[in-house]
């Protein structure tokens, strides 16, 4: 049996905005009863619209907003009902974020950036025993994940654009969780940068790795294994990926082509 990592069930989000004084609330239905699950080592694209909820779908899957109606288990964690200090617990443990434009700290080097989360565990009373030394381990280790050995004492300015991301990505594997949310995480990357963070998501998501990633662009969609698709609030499609595409391939094609291109200019 696989092992069910997300299950949302009936899941409804209402936003209610006070009307100004004479006027009456204006009642947003962003959610319209959402049923979606996914198992552990999926590869999944969120699209969609503006407008049709992939924010709102998003801001749930990461338990940074409750649902109005409908539940939501995580890693059989039933967060609906959970307390504050759990609903915080999940939302540091369970889920590794990346954002399009990679949140990093920046006269911090690659290293420290990626420990930063591991110091949010202190609180659990077994990951008291951790040592400094076991966090830079740890933090060594992710970045060696993603290909960065070389530039753990790189400060984030001295980076490009596709190594900060490669850093983030770091950082959200770091406490090794059930998933990793991706919100348009290239939209910031050049094509060549672009095909080699698609590329490494591939293949972490080869090593067993469960990735959810929204993306409006249906060619990044293709690197994915399956693609869900929003629309008015209500999921209208769910589709498996058919032929899905080798970013690394295509990164490859894409070096050659400009190579002549260059040449051609020159
Ligand atoms: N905080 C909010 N308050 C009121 N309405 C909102 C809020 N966030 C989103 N909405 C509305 O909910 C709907 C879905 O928005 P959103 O989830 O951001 O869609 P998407 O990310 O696909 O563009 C839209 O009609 C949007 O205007
Ligand atoms: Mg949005």
């Amino acid at each position: 049996m696989p092992n069910t990592v997300i299950e949302l069930r009936g899941i409804k989000r209402i936003y209610k905005m006070e009307g100004k004084q004479g006027e009456e609330a204006v009642v947003v239905r962003a959610l319209r009863g959402v049923d979606f699950s996914a198992d552990a080592g999926e590869f999944v694209s969120v699209m969609g619209p503006s407008g049709s909820g992939k924010s709102t779908l998003m801001n749930i899957l990461g338990c940074l907003d409750k649902p109005s109606e409908g539940t939501y288990t995580l890693d059989n964690i039933e967060t609906s009902t959970s307390s504050p200090d759990t609903f915080a617990y999940i939302r540091n443990r369970k889920i590794g974020f990346v954002f399009q434009s990679f949140n990093l700290l920046s006269r911090t080097t690659a290293l420290e950036n990626v420990e930063l989360p591991l110091f949010y565990r202190r609180r659990e009373k077994e990951e008291k025993r951790q040592t400094a030394g076991d966090r830079k381990e740890r933090a060594a280790r992710a970045l060696r994940e993603v290909g960065l050995e070389k530039r753990m004492d790189h400060y984030s300015s001295q980076l490009s654009g596709g190594q900060q991301q490669r850093v983030a990505i770091a950082r959200a594997m770091v406490n090794d969780p059930a998933f990793i949310l991706a919100d348009e995480p290239t939209g910031n990357l050049d094509t060549g940068m672009t095909l080699e963070i698609m590329g490494l998501f591939q293949e972490l998501n080869s090593r067993g790795k469960t990735i959810v990633m929204v993306t409006h662009e249906p060619e990044l969609a293709a690197y994915t294994k399956r693609i869900i698709t929003l629309r008015d609030g209500e999921l209208v499609s769910d589709k498996p990926v058919t032929e899905r595409r080798s970013a690394l391939d295509d990164l490859a094609a894409w070096k050659k082509d400009h190579a002549l291109l260059a040449e051609a200019a020159s």
